[in-house]
């Protein structure tokens, strides 16, 4: 596999050079995305809740990744259609899926291969805010969603995840000039949320919530959570050719300690987010 470390070359590692052609620098379909989508599950079942869903109702999840949303909307009675751009992704949520009226389709909130006026609900559990074009992923939604509809989706705030993730893409700016997790747009901000979703007839909502992470030390939450994590596979052979990789561990291990381990060494991470829903 190739490792592109230069400024000029990109940060690209992609276990299918497709994905990263049409949808970004991190291949979700890498490494190990399970543990963190464990992790994300409560946030899943937040926003399925706050959809009331109806039996019936033709729900797309967009950016599904092994299928948090989509199987809770399935087992509520829901049409579902997963949209998920990474190859094994899709795969693990068709073995999942078992008898469920689920389909899993490959496409990107930006283009999703369903019809006009489809979906009566959409929901991306923090997956459309890796929309390189936010502005294409919400008319998108907008083509694909009902007349009457409700789009639903999840973004992290500042904070807690930001300043952890940061130690990463703030080592990897510095070696590459490239961040492989730029945000294009304060998708916590409310007010960011209702200019894009404004013109497409929403009115948008929103509700801070709070997801508890915990891991036995700020060690396995390394290892765990970050080593095989899309992320990480993709930005530490970057990192390890650079040299700056032990450096990087320790920095991020020491943001775990001075912030969120115990006094019995548990990293307990309280980490807060935005769930906004538009209606119209
Ligand atoms: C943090 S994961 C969230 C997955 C899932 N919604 C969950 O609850 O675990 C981000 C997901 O967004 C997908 N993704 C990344 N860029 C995307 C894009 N432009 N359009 C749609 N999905 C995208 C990734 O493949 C990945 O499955």
């Amino acid at each position: 596999m190739h490792v592109n470390a230069s400024p000029a070359a990109g940060i690209r590692r992609c276990r299918d050079p497709a994905y990263c052609e049409r949808v970004s620098d991190i291949d979700w379909g890498q490494g190990t995305y399970e543990t963190t989508a464990a992790d994300l599950l409560p946030a899943a079942r937040e926003l399925v809740d706050a959809a009331q869903l109806k039996p019936g109702e033709h729900v797309v999840d967009v950016g599904a990744g092994t299928g948090n949303v989509a199987l809770l909307a399935a087992d509520l009675g829901a049409r579902v259609t997963a949209v998920e751009p990474a190859a094994r992704l899709r795969e693990v949520i068709q073995e999942t899926a078992g008898a469920r009226d689920l389909t899993v389709v490959d496409g990107t909130a930006a283009s999703i291969p369903l019809r006009d006026g489809s979906a009566d609900v959409i929901l991306s559990n923090f997956a459309v805010i890796f929309a390189p074009d936010p502005a294409a992923a919400i008319a998108e939604l907008s083509r694909v969603a009902a007349p009457t509809s409700r789009i639903l989706l999840t973004s992290w705030l500042p904070g807690v995840m930001g300043k952890l993730v940061g130690v990463i893409v703030g080592a990897v700016r510095e070696v590459t000039g490239q961040n492989p997790a730029a945000g294009r747009i304060d998708w916590h901000d409310p007010a960011a949320l209702t200019t894009l979703l404004a013109p497409h007839g929403y009115q948008v909502t929103a509700t801070t919530l709070e997801l508890e992470v915990v891991t036995p030390s700020a060690e396995s939450y390394w290892d765990t959570r970050i080593a095989n994590h899309p992320l990480g596979v993709t930005t530490f052979p970057i990192l390890e050719q650079a040299g700056r990789l032990d450096d990087v561990r320790a920095r991020f291990l020491q943001t775990l300690d001075d912030n969120w381990t115990d006094t019995t060494g548990q990293v307990r991470l309280p980490a807060q987010y935005l769930l906004a829903t538009a209606t119209r």
